[in-house]
């Protein structure tokens, strides 16, 4: 006989890495849900006990309005947990291939608590096949028990975007799905019960699995076009932003503006579909062409920075060339898959002297990260050029004299963001 499902008034929820995804869940589920928030990061669950965020995505008030919920690095505290959600990372490794290892490690942890009538949601982002091809097996071979029959499984994509306060998990429709109908509406109804903004229930796993992957992949082919465009109006003289702004004015333009593509999901999550694709025999082409492209923006954004100075007449050998931003994006501290390393790997070998002064960004997590060591207070009137990488607001608010003011009088400033007045710019993409 089919196991059944948790019933709604005994659901004990563990959320399985808590990070940038499973932190806020953990918290919204813990407000009405006993929820245990689980991560093999000792050091993150002594910061979560006392109330400390430092991916800044939740404060110590809202933190502490979850009464609910509690935080544990011990795998024995799942036992008692009836649905389990994975929001472990997916990164790719070096040859760009996914590394499911956390994924897996995961799904070990799961079966290992898992018992009769529970429920497996997996939130990480992944490509379709993989929660039922990948993680259920681990979790029938660590729990002895039968996939649909003494346990369930969901997949229910996160769509949030960190440092952004306006598009929260609460307000931002969610897409479920379930192993069996009933699952599904399980899934479904669990996760409406905390989204405000609703929820669409897909078809299968492997739709919703799907759905997500493909969100971030027509972002990157997007951006990918406007980087092209980028690239062959920079060749002509023609400012790639007047031309964005033209075009803009018809109602079916879309506004993707050209720059680096970091971070951990849109530069990555393609590579997940396009190695499922290459395994059942189909070779992609427009998602690795959008890849290649995205990826070459920061070397072209140095190698615009050198013929800028030279143009000037300023030697780049040994030259000084602040580099204001290393976070992926503005106004949030994350340096995963930041792309401003690009620039930096370029740059250097034109033996230019950098510095990188970021506000936002721990300067012990750059240096075990990147080896870069950040500067934390510029210089003024100190260097060659000076790249404005990142639009964190700290550097908007200087405006244009305030960033020129880090250079010397004729030092070239180039703004990949266009963050600043375009004619009060050298250089912009
Ligand atoms: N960050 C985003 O904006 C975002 C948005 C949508 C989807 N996603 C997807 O969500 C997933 C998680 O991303 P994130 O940004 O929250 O990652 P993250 O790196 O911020 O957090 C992951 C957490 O999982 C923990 N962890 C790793 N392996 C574990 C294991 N075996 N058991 C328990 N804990 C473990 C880590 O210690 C870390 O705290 C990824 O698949 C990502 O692609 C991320």
């Amino acid at each position: 006989m089919t196991a059944p499902l948790p019933d709604r008034n005994d659901i004990r929820i563990a959320i399985i890495g808590l990070g940038y995804v499973g932190l806020p869940l953990a918290a919204a589920f813990g407000r009405s849900y006993r929820t245990v928030g689980f991560d093999i990061d000792t050091a993150r669950i002594e910061e979560l006990r006392q109330h400390r965020d430092h991916t800044l995505e939740m404060t110590e008030e809202e933190l502490k309005a979850s009464s609910r919920l509690g935080f544990s690095s011990d795998p024995a505290e799942l036992a008692a947990c009836n649905v389990f959600i994975v929001t472990v990372p997916t990164p790719i490794d070096e040859y760009k291939r996914p590394d499911l290892r956390p994924l897996e490690s995961a799904s070990r942890t799961v079966g290992r608590a898992i018992s009769r009538g529970g429920v497996a949601i997996f939130e990480s982002t992944v490509y379709p096949g993989a929660t039922e091809e990948v993680c259920v097996p681990i979790i029938e071979r660590e729990s002895g028990l039968v996939f649909n029959q003494d346990f369930h499984a969901g997949y229910s994509p996160e769509r949030i975007n960190p440092g952004d306060k306006e598009h929260r998990l609460e307000t931002i429709l969610k897409v479920t799905s379930g192993s069996t109908p009933e699952a599904a509406d399980f899934v479904d109804a669990l996760y409406a019960s905390i989204i405000t903004a609703g929820t669409h229930k897909a078809s299968s796993i492997r739709v919703a699995e799907a759905a997500k992957v493909i969100e971030n992949t027509q972002r990157d082919v997007n951006i990918a076009l406007i980087n092209e465009l980028a690239l062959i109006f920079g060749r002509m003289g023609i400012d790639t932003h007047e031309v964005l702004e033209a075009a803009g004015t018809k109602w079916n333009f879309l506004p993707f503006r050209p720059g680096l593509v970091g971070g951990h999901c849109i530069g990555v999550d393609p590579y997940y579909l396009t190695h499922k694709a290459q395994q059942i025999g189909y070779h992609p082409e427009v998602i690795l062409a959008g890849r290649r492209i995205n990826d070459s923006m920061g070397s072209h954004v140095a190698q615009r920075l050198v013929k800028l100075m030279q143009q000037r007449g300023l030697r780049t050998a040994n030259a000084k060339v602040l580099i204001l931003g290393l976070a992926f994006k503005e106004n949030c501290p994350d340096l995963r898959n930041t792309r401003v390393t690009d620039i930096i790997d370029e740059l250097r070998t034109y033996n230019v002297d950098i510095d990188v002064h970021d506000p936002w960004v721990s300067a012990a997590q750059a240096r075990h990260e990147y080896d870069i060591a950040m500067v934390a207070e510029p210089q003024a009137g100190h260097y060659d050029a000076v790249i404005l990488a990142v639009a964190h607001r700290e550097f908007t608010a200087l405006g244009a004299d305030g960033v020129r003011a880090f250079g010397k009088p004729d030092a070239v400033l180039f703004d990949v963001k266009r963050a600043l007045p375009r004619d009060r710019v050298d250089g912009c993409l």
